[in-house]
């Protein structure tokens, strides 16, 4: 075995199996595919220096083989304790010769060491999850960041803590929101979360959906795409928002909309998907029903309190893998799925690899652009450039054999002249 230095995974003897499962995924990345057929060519990425900070999927897997294909050194650390698949991260180091810093279930401690260690490869570019890359070169390694040329971000939780070290003036270097592209958060956010965190709840659980009041805590495109699933599967959906709006779509979209207070007592299963702290918390562990489940699949694992519900229980037991059942001290269970961590990977695997591929083109593409642009991008938060995010969304459709339609040359007139009207 390798010195930690180099690299921090499980076993490699997991390999094979990682690899396999890696191809898999390929296969359905026809975006990501062609991208990295053009970077083989190119290398527009040719010795540039990449520490990406992502869930270690085989999704990632095929990204990483992506940017190294364009000429990167790339090294690879989780965004999350419990999303690693240890199998893929054993193929990552062996099979592309990328150095991995994750271990499924590390802790704390070694969760910030591999980050520590994606930073000690100094990187011109990095690649977040959730901002804490980002996070560290801000706090614990200011002196590194004057080195990077920007950054990149996937995620909603991410692009809000981002802007807002933009809006206090601390950010110090360019940022791409790839998260806010819209052939990602139309498509990863909505459908990607919306199957996955059903499959995490199905595997954990094997719980039936049907005939089952599910309370769905936040109405972005995540718990948009979580509510329409889980009333496919023919359970009663509840609907709980803090704002006007997104509540007001969730009513009209034929949800039941109102308080946690008010759905504590009626839900058989909760999901987060708020992005905030406490959304289930200990006045509404104490209104539920006995063998409740209750779980997250927002980013963070601060949307249920658990320090209450440990606090609140007399015991906890592990009726099977991913549930820790409390028994309050009325006797009630409460059933806590992954810790409280996303549900979709810590019990699964993810979103499914065709609507990562959007995802990860943007990815490699903001890589691209951030070394393209170098010179000419400010210490800010930018979205990825249209023309990126409509070329993804083509080549997806050129991939799905899809044909559509084309404006006439009358109607390009119409829509570029104001002169006509009623
Ligand atoms: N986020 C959600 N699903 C993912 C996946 N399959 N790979 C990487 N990041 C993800």
């Amino acid at each position: 075995m390798k010195r930690k230095t180099e690299f921090d995974i499980k076993s490699i003897r997991l390999a094979n199996q990682g690899k396999s499962r890696i191809e898999w995924a390929e296969k359905q990345m026809d975006v990501l595919r062609l991208i990295k057929q053009r970077f083989e060519k190119e290398k527009p990425l040719k010795d540039i220096r990449i520490s990406a900070c992502l869930h270690v999927t085989t999704e990632t897997a095929n990204l990483m083989n992506t940017l190294k294909a364009g000429g990167a050194q790339v090294v690879l650390c989780a965004s999350n304790p419990l999303s690693t698949q240890d199998d893929t991260a054993a193929s990552i180091v062996r099979d592309f010769k990328i150095p991995v810093f994750a271990v499924c279930g590390e802790d704390r401690k070694t969760y910030y060491q591999h980050l520590k260690a994606a930073l000690d490869h100094k990187p011109q570019i990095t690649m977040d999850d959730g901002a804490d890359l980002v996070s560290e070169l801000h706090s614990k390694r200011k002196k590194q960041a004057k080195d990077i040329l920007g950054s990149s971000e996937e995620t909603t939780t991410g692009v809000i803590r981002l802007r807002s070290m933009e809006k206090k003036g601390i950010l110090k270097f360019p940022v791409i929101a790839v998260n806010d592209a819209q052939t990602k958060h139309l498509f990863d956010n909505y459908y990607g979360t919306g199957q996955s965190t059903i499959d995490g709840i199905l595997r954990a659980t094997n719980l039936l959906f049907a005939g089952k009041t599910v309370v769905v805590a936040g109405y972005g495109n995540c718990g948009k795409g979580v509510a329409l699933r889980s009333k496919a599967l023919g359970a009663h959906v509840i609907v709980t928002e803090v704002e006007p709006i997104r509540a007001l779509q969730a009513a009209m979209d034929g949800y039941e909309v109102t308080t946690m207070e008010k759905a504590a007592p009626r839900g058989d299963i909760f999901i987060t998907l708020t992005g905030d702290i406490s959304v289930v918390r200990k006045e509404h562990f104490l209104k539920m029903k006995d063998g409740a489940v209750v779980c997250n699949s927002g980013h963070f694992d601060v949307e249920i309190d658990i320090k209450d519900l440990t606090k609140m229980s007399k015991t906890k037991e592990i009726p099977r893998t991913f549930v820790e059942a409390y028994q309050l001290k009325s006797g009630k269970k409460v059933n806590l799925l992954g810790e409280g961590r996303l549900i979709n990977l810590a019990a699964a695997e993810g979103h499914p690899a065709s609507v990562m591929d959007m995802s990860f083109a943007n990815q490699a593409l903001a890589a691209e652009y951030i070394v393209k642009n170098n010179n000419k991008l400010a210490k800010k938060v930018y979205v990825v450039p249209e023309e990126i995010d409509v070329e993804i969304a083509r080549l997806k459709l050129k991939t799905m054999g899809i044909i559509y339609d084309k404006l006439t040359p009358k109607q390009e007139k119409y829509l570029a002249s104001w002169k006509l009207g009623t």
